[in-house]
Formats: C-alpha cells, sequence, structure tokens
C-alpha cells in the first residue's frame, strides 16, 4: 500500500488505521457490592474541565457491562512504562484480576490496581450508545498524582511502547484563539 493510499472499511483495516491513534493506558475500576471490577482501555480520555469530565468506552461483550453501568463510583489509573504486566492481568476476559494484588481504594470506594503515575476517581455522568461499545462519561470529583516523575505506557500500532525522548519537544501556540483554554 503507498502512502497515501485509502481503502474501504474492512473490521480489521479499520482497527489497523486507528492504531496509528497513540493512546496511554488506563485500567477502569469500580466496586459494585462485593465485586471488584476492572478493564485495561485506550479508550480513555479528557472531556470537559468544567464541569471536570472524562470519558472511556467499554465493548458490550464485557462480561462485567451490566454491572459496569450499576456502578456509582469509578477509578481510572494512568500506567507508567514499566506496568505492562498490570495491563495484561486487566485485559484477560473473566477471571478474578484481583488475586494476589495490593489492593487499595480511591476515597470514592472505587478500588485501585497498584503503581499508577496517577489515579482520577469520580461518579458516573451519562452513558452513550457507541455501536458495539458503551461509553461512559464520569464526572471527576478527585485525582490524585502517585509518581510525578515516571513515564507513561504508550499504546500504538496494537503494541505497548516507550517514550524514547523525555524532553519536551515544541508544544502548541500559547494563544486562547487557538486553544480553547487548552
Ligand atoms: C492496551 C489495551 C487497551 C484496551 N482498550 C480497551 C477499550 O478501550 N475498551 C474495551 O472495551 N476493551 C479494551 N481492551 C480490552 C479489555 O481490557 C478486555 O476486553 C477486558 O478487560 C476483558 O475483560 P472482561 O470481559 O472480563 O471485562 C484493551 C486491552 C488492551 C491490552
Amino acid at each position: 500500500m503507498s502512502d497515501s493510499a485509502s481503502t474501504v472499511l474492512s473490521e480489521r483495516g479499520f482497527r489497523d488505521a486507528l492504531g496509528f491513534f497513540a493512546t496511554g493506558v488506563a485500567i477502569i475500576t469500580a466496586q459494585v457490592g462485593d465485586e471488584k471490577l476492572g478493564a485495561t482501555v485506550s479508550s480513555f480520555n479528557s472531556v470537559s474541565l468544567n464541569p471536570p469530565l472524562v470519558l472511556f468506552s467499554l465493548t458490550r461483550t464485557s462480561f462485567g457491562i451490566d454491572k459496569w453501568k450499576a456502578a456509582s463510583a469509578f477509578a481510572i489509573s494512568i500506567l507508567d512504562e514499566e506496568q505492562i504486566s498490570i495491563s495484561n492481568r486487566f485485559a484477560r476476559a473473566g477471571g478474578n484480576k484481583w488475586s494476589g494484588l495490593d489492593v487499595r481504594h480511591a476515597g470514592n470506594g472505587a478500588p485501585l490496581p497498584p503503581g499508577a503515575i496517577v489515579h482520577f476517581e469520580g461518579r458516573p455522568y451519562a452513558v452513550y450508545d457507541g455501536g458495539d461499545h458503551e461509553i461512559f462519561v464520569c464526572e471527576v470529583t478527585g485525582y490524585h498524582i502517585h509518581h510525578l516523575k515516571r513515564q507513561p505506557l504508550v499504546f500504538y500500532s496494537g503494541k505497548y511502547r516507550h517514550l524514547d525522548r523525555h524532553d519536551a519537544d515544541q508544544g502548541p501556540p500559547l494563544d486562547n484563539s487557538w486553544l480553547h483554554g487548552w
């Protein structure tokens, strides 16, 4: 395929094309009754500063999808580059993702995986139809930065990556007419 080729939409090709968008890796967690829920996602994103909103999307075939929809508190933990095994653990379908872990809890009661760079905690704000996924929008009520100096785990083109340049490159222009507050 040439650099500029476009193609008809096949599921595999679409997925591969989306993979060019590099993301971080997050673990979303919730406690519903006695059960701790957790899943690895790359679909975490910021939405709104005021009110403070973030989102993630979860496949409808997730074992716990109904429980996720019933959760009253969420936590979202952003993984660092040393946490590939935690990412894989929470990407395994079903099973006990929490066994053997030293589990702490966020202020809102949601369980936390060990060692994240930062966690956000919040409550459900809206759930939207996202085709074969459900889009969860979460109102953030707090966050905690645990490890300011650590580098994030990156997910790109179906593989885990590490940032190989730790110095900041050029940023966007500091002009509100461009950035809408960012
Ligand atoms: C790097 C990475 C990113 C993922 N991102 C998502 C995502 O955004 N949404 C999703 O539904 N599943 C995503 N998954 C797959 C889920 O983690 C996995 O299907 C889920 O944890 C399965 O468990 P469950 O069915 O028991 O909930 C991702 C997996 C990996 C390894």
